[in-house]
């Protein structure tokens, strides 16, 4: 699945994108919540996600919470998102969490949980029932247009190991583009966040025709 990041997208056209991306064959948009705390910048809260809402009803809304705390206000996340992930490095109360996730998944919404580059993925072990979506950074948190850390692939399969038989998508967000899309297929992710690289094709649809003619073997 590709997921856009609107974070490289001009804020103020949203509302029309959506139509727009639907045409293209996209189901995912990815949102990057940023606190100016949890990392050094500031973008949009649950409220402008809100708004959003009413513009698509068929488009996931895949919600990335850069955030401290995120046990504190995961829930209102959770109205107009359809999955909300947040960073294992930002959790500060483990037990509020599970009860604010429990919730979450009452209303029928997904969790996920992200790792920074240098937190490894054993890590999240103490999650991994309870969870819908593991999402790799493959950059520093924070902005988008970086480029992809070549180590980061190297936890896909350490993830995969975790995950074992259970249903949870392996998401990669940060740096992906044309030139690594297919290292970072073969690695075994599932969901590719891709902001400024999707952005720059006049084509939304050009990622999905690339993952289509990757799995129809064009590229081995
Ligand atoms: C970075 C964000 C990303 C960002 C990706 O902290 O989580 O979702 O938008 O952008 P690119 O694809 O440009 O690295
Ligand atoms: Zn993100």
């Amino acid at each position: 699945m590709i997921c856009p990041s609107i974070l490289s997208y001009d804020f103020t056209l949203l509302k029309d994108i959506f139509v727009k991306l639907e045409n293209a064959g996209i189901e995912v948009v990815h949102f990057d919540v940023m606190d100016n705390h949890f990392v050094p910048n500031l973008t949009f809260g649950y409220k402008f996600i809100d708004d959003l809402r009413k513009y698509t009803s068929k488009i996931i809304f895949d919600t990335h919470l850069m955030i401290d705390k995120p046990e504190d206000n995961i829930i209102l996340y959770s109205n107009s998102s359809d999955i909300v992930t947040v960073h294992f490095e930002a959790i500060k109360d483990r037990k509020k969490l599970i009860k604010e996730v429990e919730k979450l998944k009452n209303k029928g919404k997904k969790f996920g949980i992200s790792i920074k580059p240098k937190t490894k993925p054993k890590k999240i072990k103490e999650y991994i029932d309870i969870v819908d979506l593991v999402l790799i950074m493959s950059v520093e948190p924070g902005f988008g247009g970086q480029e992809l850390i070549p180590y980061c692939l190297d936890k896909v399969e350490e993830v995969k190991l975790l995950r074992g038989n259970r249903n949870i998508i392996i998401q990669m967000d940060g740096g992906i583009n044309k030139n690594n899309f297919y290292d970072v297929y073969k690695r075994g992710v599932e969901w590719f966040v891709i902001g400024s690289a999707f952005f720059k094709e006049d084509d939304f649809s050009f990622y999905n025709r690339l993952l289509k003619d990757i799995k129809n073997g064009k590229y081995i």
